[in-house]
C-alpha cells in the first residue's frame, strides 16, 4: 500500500492527512484557527503563521494516531505550496521539506486549487473527464474545464474580477453584524428570513465574459444599511442575508450552466469552502439532474480547507513518477495552469 502524508497551511486551518494512492482517506485532522481570527472579523496573516507553527507538529501526530501508522509507513509528503498567505504557506512548506529530507522521502508541492477540485474524488471512484469544476472559496471563485491527460489539464473559463465569493460572504456578514466566518453565519441568518421583495443584482461583463464580480454587491448591502439607518429600518439582517445569498447562488448556477453550453462535459464538480452552503449545493444538484449530468460535491469537511485533498493530488503526481525540487518556493498568487513546471520526473 502506497501512503502519502499531506500538509495544508495556506490560510487559517492547520491540517494533516494520510491518504492512500487509491484516494482512500486513512486520517484527516484539521485544527481551525477561527478563535484566533474571529475578534478581527477576518484572517490576520501574521497570527495565522504563528498559530500554524504551534499546531502543525501536534496535528501531524494526531493524523498518525488516527491512521494507526508511523513514519516508516509513509511513501511521500505532499504539501500546499501555492496560492495562499505567504507566511502561512512557508510554515507548512518548510516543515514538509525538512520532514521529507530527514526521512529521505519524495516531496511533492501541490497547488491548493487542484486540491479543492480533487476533494470530490476522496473515497470515491475517479471523476469522468472532461468535467467542469467550480472552486468557490474564501480566496477564489474559479470555473475550470478539466481535461484528462497523463496528469489533468486545466482550462480556466471564468474567475473573479474582485472579491472572491467567500470573501463577499465574510464582508457582508461583518456589515450585518454577524460573526466570522461569514458564510455559515449568513446561511443560518438567511434560513430564518421571511420572504421579501428585496433583490440585489450583479453586473454583467461588457466584454461578454462570464467572470464573477461581487464587490458591487457588497457595496449595495452597505448603501442599503446606510439608507435604512437614515430613513428608519425596513429590512432585517436575516432578510438582507437571504437576498444576498440568493443573488450569489443564482449567479454561480447561471454562469456554470452557461459555460456548459459551449463546453460539453461528463460531470459537474462543486467544491471549496462556499460549497458547504446548503442552498448552493441543492441548486447545483437540481441543475445537474435537469441536465442528466453526474454531480460531485465533497462532504462539507472536505469542501473547506483540509489536507486529505492535498495528499490525494500528491499521490497522483507520485504515481506518475513526479516529485518537486527542494527549491520549490511558496507562491502567494498563482493560477492552476503553471503549477506543472514545478514538478519534475523523479
Ligand atoms: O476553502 P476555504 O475553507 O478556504 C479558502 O481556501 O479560502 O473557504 C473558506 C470560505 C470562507 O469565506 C467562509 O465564509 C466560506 O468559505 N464558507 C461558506 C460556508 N461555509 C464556509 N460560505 C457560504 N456558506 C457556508 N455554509
Ligand atoms: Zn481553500
Amino acid at each position: 500500500m502506497t501512503v502519502i502524508l499531506g500538509i495544508e497551511t495556506s490560510c487559517d486551518e492547520t491540517a494533516a492527512a494520510i491518504v492512500t494512492q487509491e484516494q482512500h482517506v486513512l486520517a484527516s485532522i484539521v485544527a481551525s484557527q477561527m478563535h484566533v481570527h474571529a475578534p478581527y472579523g477576518g484572517v490576520v496573516p501574521e497570527l495565522a503563521s504563528r498559530q500554524h507553527l504551534r499546531d502543525l507538529p501536534r496535528v501531524v501526530e494526531e493524523a498518525f494516531q488516527q491512521a494507526d501508522l508511523g513514519w516508516d509507513d509513509i511513501d511521500g509528503i505532499a504539501v500546499t505550496y501555492a496560492p495562499g498567505l505567504m507566511g502561512a504557506l512557508l510554515v507548512g512548506l518548510s516543515w514538509a521539506k525538512a520532514a521529507a529530507f530527514a526521512g529521505q522521502l519524495p516531496f511533492i508541492g501541490v497547488n491548493h486549487l487542484e486540491g479543492h477540485l480533487f476533494a470530490a474524488e476522496l473515497n470515491q471512484p475517479p471523476l469522468p473527464y472532461p468535467f467542469l469544476g467550480l472552486v468557490a472559496s474564501g480566496g477564489h471563485t474559479c470555473l475550470y474545464l478539466v481535461h484528462s491527460g497523463d496528469l489533468p489539464d486545466y482550462e480556466l473559463l471564468a474567475k473573479t474580477r474582485d472579491d472572491a465569493v467567500g470573501e463577499a460572504f465574510d464582508k457582508v456578514a461583518k456589515l450585518l453584524g454577524l460573526p466570522y466566518p461569514g458564510g455559515p453565519a449568513i446561511e443560518s441568518a438567511a434560513s430564518a428570513s421571511q420572504p421579501t421583495s428585496l433583490k440585489f443584482t450583479v453586473p454583467r461583463m461588457k466584454d461578454g465574459s462570464l467572470d464573477f464580480s461581487y464587490s458591487g454587491l457588497k457595496t449595495a448591502v452597505r448603501y442599503l444599511l446606510e439608507t435604512q439607518a437614515k430613513e428608519g429600518k425596513t429590512y432585517s439582517a436575516e432578510e438582507i442575508a437571504a437576498a444576498f445569498q440568493k443573488t450569489i447562488v443564482d449567479d454561480l448556477v447561471r454562469k456554470t450552466l452557461l459555460t456548459m453550453q459551449a463546453h460539453p462535459v461528463k460531470a459537474l464538480v462543486l467544491t471549496g469552502g462556499v460549497a458547504a452552503n446548503r442552498p448552493l449545493r441543492e441548486r447545483f444538484t437540481v441543475a445537474a439532474k435537469a441536465k442528466n449530468l453526474p454531480f460531485f460535491c465533497p462532504p462539507i469537511a472536505w469542501c473547506t480547507d483540509n489536507a486529505a485533498m492535498i495528499a490525494a493530488v500528491g499521490a497522483r503526481y507520485l504515481k506518475a513518477g513526479k516529485r518537486s525540487d527542494w527549491n520549490l518556493p511558496a507562491i502567494a498568487n498563482v493560477e492552476l495552469i503553471p503549477a506543472t513546471p514545478y514538478v519534475k520526473s523523479a
